[in-house]
């Protein structure tokens, strides 16, 4: 689907080409997966109308959203967003699976979910889809029960905590581990975190993200939903640097580094 690229310099491109950057571009650091957060958001900042995502983009932020689960190992989500927004197979389109298979990907991306206390439930579409592979990232001992998916659980025990790395905070669950467990364990050298507030606060606060992909709708909600980033402040704010800014029907595609 056509973009607009305004910056750095004009030109007319595609939804596919402005997610393939992402793979292009990424620098896994030795000891986690790349790590990118994807948020649609209204003009005030709203990342839900009505408790969901789907009425604030357009369809080129839809197209855009698919193409980035194109590019990455895994795509990575908290409890609340896969269980609000339904979750199931993350890459539906046969074609998108080809494309994947063709630039040496797994068909699939591997899908992580981040529930501390395994609030998930089992009839979840993407826990009974057999074709898709879930790291549950939990502290519970627990198991979930009638799953179809292949399965498997990444806990806090699994994972001694490096030097430096977090061990726990407040009813967090340290991330850094788990992501080093991630790139050594399962492979993953890129990551697509789809939110939420919560993780993607927690993934900040831990200086696990390395890009963020914003699409900002010409609209406004007000209310009191989430924003992209939820919890405390951010102390110092996390500055990022404009790489690209593309549009499509007044929706604005803007992708940030986030600076070291
Ligand atoms: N517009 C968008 O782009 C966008 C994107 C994503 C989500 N959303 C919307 O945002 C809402 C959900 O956001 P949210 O912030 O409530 O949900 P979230 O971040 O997806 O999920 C929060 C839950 O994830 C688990 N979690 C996250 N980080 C954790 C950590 N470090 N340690 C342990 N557990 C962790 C916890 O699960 P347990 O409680 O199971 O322990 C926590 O309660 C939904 O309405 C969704 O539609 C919008």
């Amino acid at each position: 689907m056509e973009l607009r690229r305004v910056h750095p310099d004009s030109a007319v491109t595609t939804t596919a080409d402005a997610a393939a950057a992402l793979r292009h571009d990424a620098e896994p650091p030795a000891d986690r997966p790349y790590t990118v957060l994807n948020f649609a958001s209204t003009a005030d900042g709203r990342i839900t109308i009505g408790g969901r995502s789907g009425p604030i983009g357009n369809e080129a932020d839809r197209e855009l959203f698919h193409e980035l689960r194109g590019q990455v190992d895994a795509v990575m989500a908290g409890a609340g967003t896969v269980g609000t927004e339904r979750y199931g197979r993350l890459v539906r389109d046969e074609d998108r699976r080809e494309r994947r298979r063709a630039a040496g990907l797994e068909p699939d991306p591997l899908a992580v979910v981040v529930s501390a206390r395994l609030s998930l439930e089992s009839d979840l579409p993407l826990l009974q889809d057999p074709d898709s592979r879930v790291v549950i990232v939990t502290e519970s001992e627990l198991e979930l029960e009638g799953v179809r998916a292949r399965v498997e659980y990444l806990r806090p025990g699994d994972a001694p905590a490096a030097a430096g790395e977090l061990r726990d905070r407040a009813a967090m669950l340290a991330l850094a581990p788990m992501m080093r467990l991630l790139r050594e364990r399962h492979g993953v050298a890129t990551v697509l975190c789809e939110g939420g507030s919560v993780l993607a606060g927690a993934l900040l606060r831990e200086h696990l993200v390395d890009e963020l992909f914003l699409s900002l709708a010409p609209k406004l909600a007000a209310g009191t939903g989430p924003t992209i980033v939820g919890g405390p402040p951010l102390d110092p704010p996390a500055e990022m640097e404009l790489l690209t800014a593309h549009e499509a029907g007044g929706h604005l595609f803007l992708r940030y580094r986030l600076q070291r």
